[in-house]
């Protein structure tokens, strides 16, 4: 496997990490992962202008001229992934500096890159997901893509041992967003997802699905949904780089309406994929 490491493509076992990097002692750093369709990086723009948004927010200055698009397609180029279903993920630290809280003089910022081959969820789209609520016990500033997701990772690890999915996280009673997906239910006929603000990711997919309720006249409230209302949604679902538009048929112990996706998570899975097969056609 070829990745990409401060300015260079090299064998991942070649590859050299400080143990004084920040990444490692602080979790000191932010990412992003984008979706590659058989070489099209879907919604690149969005995903670089998100990855500057949370860098500005940490302030890290990744190298000058660094082109994430050209290290991304570089990286499936190498790694025989141009012609595949695959994801790059993309890392910038602080960089390494002997330990210490606040951040060091001139440190140059680590730069780390891989692409991965992915296989699509198909019979997790087809049938749909289970998914359980946990507590949000994550800081406040999750519109941070941080490399530090110590609770979204146990959130998400106790949901894999309660044969679940996802994780949807509820803080101060809304159901918010899942460890790393976004959330939406369906009440009353009306797709309801949490605002933006400091409490969620901005996902990309979130924002490609309302572009597309919008076009399909799905009614739309930005406003979350309270866990003791998660028992009147009739339908669910889950949206990601990964998940793309994932039904969900289980919330906890209650199955939504006759345990099969329904009609508006159909309708917009369906839109959300003849949308990137719009976008990889037009490259
Ligand atoms: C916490 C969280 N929310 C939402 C998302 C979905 O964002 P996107 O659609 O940009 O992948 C992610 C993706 O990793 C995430 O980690």
């Amino acid at each position: 496997m070829i990745v990409y490491l401060n300015g260079q493509f090299l064998p991942k076992t070649e590859a050299r990490i400080s143990p004084d990097d920040r990444a490692f002692l602080f979790a000191d750093g932010a990412y992003e992962v984008v979706r590659a369709y058989r070489g099209h990086l879907f919604r690149a723009k969005e995903h670089w202008d998100r990855f500057d948004y949370s860098l500005k927010a940490l302030r890290i200055a990744p190298p000058a001229n660094t082109d994430f698009s050209a290290i991304a397609t570089e990286l499936l180029k190498r790694n025989q992934l141009l012609e595949a279903e695959a994801t790059a993920y993309l890392q910038v630290t602080r960089g390494a500096a002997p330990r210490k809280h606040a951040f060091p003089a001139d440190t140059t910022p680590t730069v780390y890159a891989f692409a991965a081959p992915f296989a699509n969820p198909v019979e997790k789209w087809t049938n749909g997901v289970k998914v359980i609520t946990l507590p949000d016990q994550r800081w406040a500033r999750c519109d941070i893509k941080s490399i530090s997701l110590l609770p979204n990772v146990l959130a998400n690890q106790q949901a894999q041992e309660a044969g679940a999915h996802e994780a949807i996280l509820v803080r101060d009673g809304f159901a918010l967003e899942g460890s790393l997906s976004n959330f939406a239910a369906v009440l009353d006929g009306v797709l309801h997802t949490a605002p933006r603000t400091n409490y969620i990711l901005p996902g990309i997919s979130r924002l490609v699905a309302l572009g597309l309720c919008s076009a399909l006249r799905i009614p739309v409230r930005e406003f979350p949904v309270a866990e003791a209302e998660l028992k009147c949604a009739t339908e669910a679902m889950l949206f990601g780089t990964t998940n793309e538009v994932m039904p969900v048929v289980q919330i906890n112990d209650r199955k939504l309406g006759d345990g099969r996706p329904g009609p508006v998570t159909r309708q917009l899975q369906q839109a959300f994929r003849d949308y990137v097969e719009e976008c990889r056609s037009r490259g």
